[in-house]
């Protein structure tokens, strides 16, 4: 099972392969917007993946059209709730309420 590392807490949790991003990171007691519970229509779930990219599910258009419309992104995000794990561990780093607003 992957870890999640997440940041700045530096919690750790480990999951399921094939679970999202966003379901690790409430499993692990950690605070994150998720308006849309979990639809990707929203972007409040917005995070910076710092490690572990290629592990985790690509990025589909829906998602990537998303993204274009929240400033403040960058070649590491992705929405939580949209991406999910594969084998390997990865890091994410949390922006903050409102990072995606
Ligand atoms: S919870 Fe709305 S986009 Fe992820």
């Amino acid at each position: 099972m992957p870890t999640v590392t997440i940041q700045p807490s530096g919690k750790t949790y480990e999951a399921a392969v094939g679970s999202t991003i966003l379901a690790a990171i409430m499993a692990a007691g950690e605070s994150i917007l998720h308006k849309c519970e979990g639809k990707g229509e929203c972007g409040s779930c917005h995070v910076f993946v710092q490690e572990g990219r290629k592990t985790i599910s690509k990025i589909q258009r829906a998602e990537n059209e998303k993204l274009d419309t929240i400033p403040g992104v960058g070649s590491k995000s992705r929405l939580a709730c949209q991406a999910l794990l594969g084998e390997e561990n990865i890091t994410v780093e949390l922006l903050g309420f409102g990072s995606g607003m």
